[in-house]
């Protein structure tokens, strides 16, 4: 007997907000989607995570001493290595009341926002004093069959 699954497959883990800790998430991330490392699809999601959890680490209070941020992947049913789709969710703990508050889209200097948005799917973010969520995804070979 067979079986197809038809919700997605969804992990998820903490990461600690130190940068060292980027590698792991980069990793783990990698570890949960079916593309082999030299996908081009695999490289773009590696960015995409350096860029997010980088993120986390130095613009919300993931960053402090002890703070943490979330990674979740959600792979689509049916998503094989020739084609398939992935949605990753990054949650950290927002940029607390004396960090900046979001600014991606008038500043100049931020070019990390801007490559994730060039190399993925679709993006959403969405922001409180708290907690910030930001949504990618990546599609490959047309997207699940
Ligand atoms: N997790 C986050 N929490 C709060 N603000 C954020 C977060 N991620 C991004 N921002 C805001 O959006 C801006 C743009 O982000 P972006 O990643 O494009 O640039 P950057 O991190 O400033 O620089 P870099 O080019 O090195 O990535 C940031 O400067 C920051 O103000
Ligand atoms: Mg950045």
């Amino acid at each position: 007997m067979s079986i197809t699954l038809s919700v997605p497959v969804t992990s998820g883990q903490a990461f600690l907000g130190t940068r060292d800790q980027v590698a792991a998430a980069r990793a783990w991330a990698l570890a949960a989607v079916p593309l082999p490392r030299s996908h081009p699809r695999a490289s773009d999601l590696a960015t995409v995570v350096t860029e997010l959890a980088t993120n986390a680490i130095r613009h919300s209070m993931s960053g402090a001493r002890g703070g943490r941020y979330c990674l979740q992947v959600s792979l689509d049913p049916g998503s094989t290595a020739e084609r398939g789709a992935v949605e990753l969710t990054c949650v950290d703990l927002g940029p607390g009341a004396g960090l900046q508050d979001e600014r991606e889209d008038a500043c100049e200097g931020g070019r990390g926002l801007r490559l994730v948005r060039a190399l993925v799917d679709a993006y959403s973010a969405d922001q409180t004093p708290t907690s910030r969520e930001v949504r990618c995804r990546l599609i490959w070979g047309g997207g699940p069959a």
